[in-house]
């Protein structure tokens, strides 16, 4: 786009990404696609953000009048749900906050599009629906509260929530259940056998030394398998459920899958 100029300058609107390290950060680059794309100028910056000063910086950015919004990851999710004037109610329920739009007035305004992610992305390349299905997800932590939240919304039947500290998958299904009391919902975590869809939610994959998240040799040619692990690409999870026939999802499309929704919900396009 001939109009937009290749530097920043007065008129450029600035966006943020918030995080401790940051050095490994790919949003900016993903994001400037999506600017570029949409014949925006505006530019996504890394922030390098200590959590004990993040309170001191959203004020500071919230006097910028330039500055659209911003995205929270590692540390900071759980922490900005409360440094926000007001978060949806995806980032009420799941008690954390991924992205921020600043309103004109300086306020901020927090969702937490984690879950959307992993739902569209399960949808769009594996064709799987939601719907009246019944999910195993493996975790009680972050990333399984927001799958799990995001599949209730989307209309699953039954949820089994198993996770090694059974409290944490119990103090998770009360509050599924408080959302959508229609649910069926299991924190026993038996066999994945019964279940449409099969999540890894834990962290357990990362290392190639880690145990498996659930027994593999339960799994079926019929369900789909998804990893919320991004590193390594393929889990030992996504590998044995690939040689069984399964339909996989990878944890990656969750996070590009959202780059949209997140542009969007700092207003930077309709
Ligand atoms: P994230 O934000 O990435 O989801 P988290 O909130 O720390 O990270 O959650 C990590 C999840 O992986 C939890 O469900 C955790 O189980 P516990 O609640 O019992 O801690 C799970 N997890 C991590 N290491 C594990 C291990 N060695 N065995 C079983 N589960 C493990």
């Amino acid at each position: 786009n001939e109009k937009i100029p290749n530097t920043i300058t007065g008129r450029t609107r600035i966006y943020g990404i918030l995080a401790d390290p940051i050095y490994h950060v790919k949003t900016p680059q993903v994001m400037a696609e999506v600017f570029r794309r949409h014949g925006l100028d505006a530019v996504l910056i890394p922030f390098h953000v200590k959590p004990a000063r993040l309170g001191s910086l959203i004020s500071g950015l919230s006097a910028m009048e330039n500055f659209g919004g911003f995205i929270t990851t590692v540390p900071h999710k759980s922490a900005m749900l409360d440094l926000c004037d007001d978060v949806t109610d995806e980032a009420r329920h799941i008690g954390a906050v991924n992205c921020v739009r600043r309103e004109a007035d300086g306020r901020m305004i927090g969702t937490m599009l984690d879950g959307l992610g992993f739902v569209i992305a399960l949808t769009n390349l594996t064709g799987f629906n939601p719907r009246g299905k019944a999910a195993y997800v493996a975790g009680a932590g972050g990333a399984a509260c927001a799958m799990a939240f995001a599949l209730a919304d989307a209309g699953v039947r039954r949820l089994t929530i198993a996770n090694r500290t059974p409290d944490k998958a119990q103090a998770l299904a009360a509050r599924l259940r408080h959302v959508h009391p229609e649910l069926e919902l299991s924190t026993d975590a038996g066999s994945v056998a019964d279940h449409d869809l099969v999540v890894n939610g834990t962290s357990l994959g990362m290392n190639p030394e880690d145990r498996p998240p659930l027994d593999f040799s339960m799994l079926s040619p019929d369900q789909v398998v998804a990893d919320a692990i991004m590193d390594p690409v393929m889990t030992p999870l996504l590998k044995a459920a690939e040689a069984k026939g399964c339909r996989i999802q990878r944890g990656l499309p969750m996070l590009q899958c959202q780059i949209e929704l997140m542009a969007r919900h700092m207003g930077a396009i309709e």
